[in-house]
């Protein structure tokens, strides 16, 4: 998504409202992570997005939009494994440079992964790959967190 960061705020801001009124408190967590896949997918036009969820000392495949992925990352391990680690997100521009990239798909060139949150423990990690190189920065990351704090509380994991 070659945006400027003008056209990522207008566009996030759009996406904040409509995953606001997607979210179904009546359904369980997953009916409404899967809802936010699919929006987010689309609104960007990524290569995929998804969740992953922590499980004992790993990360295991949630919801996810885009082509099949990797189903497990252990702890520390890859963009998502270190940003579980590290409890922060990580913009990767190009992920060919990144060590300990995992490519579950070899178009994918650039990478965000936002830490999910509840009561201060990473319980996973919200994933975006793109095909283009820089597609995502600061915006997004700010963007992107403040999306995955819509997100009703985990009721999946352990
Ligand atoms: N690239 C990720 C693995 C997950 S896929 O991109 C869907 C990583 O390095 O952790």
């Amino acid at each position: 998504m070659s945006l400027t960061d003008t056209e990522k705020n207008a566009l996030y801001e759009k996406l904040y409202g409509e995953i606001s009124s997607l979210m179904d408190p009546e359904c369980g967590a997953l009916t409404n992570y899967a809802n936010f896949t699919a929006a987010l997918y689309h609104a960007l036009g990524c290569w995929w997005c998804g969740f992953y969820f922590v499980r004992k000392d790993h990360l295991e495949l949630g919801p996810f939009q885009g082509p099949v992925a990797c189903t497990r990352i252990g702890y520390g391990k890859g963009v998502c494994g270190k940003a579980w680690a590290l409890r922060t997100s990580i913009v990767v521009p190009d992920v060919h440079v990144f060590e300990g990239h995992i490519a579950c798909s070899a178009e994918s060139n650039s990478e965000i992964v936002v830490p999910l949150k509840f009561n201060d423990e990473v319980f996973g990690v919200l994933d975006i790959d793109s095909r283009e190189f820089g597609a995502f920065n600061e915006t997004d990351r700010i963007h992107l967190e403040k999306l995955v704090s819509i997100l009703p509380a985990p009721e999946f994991n352990s």
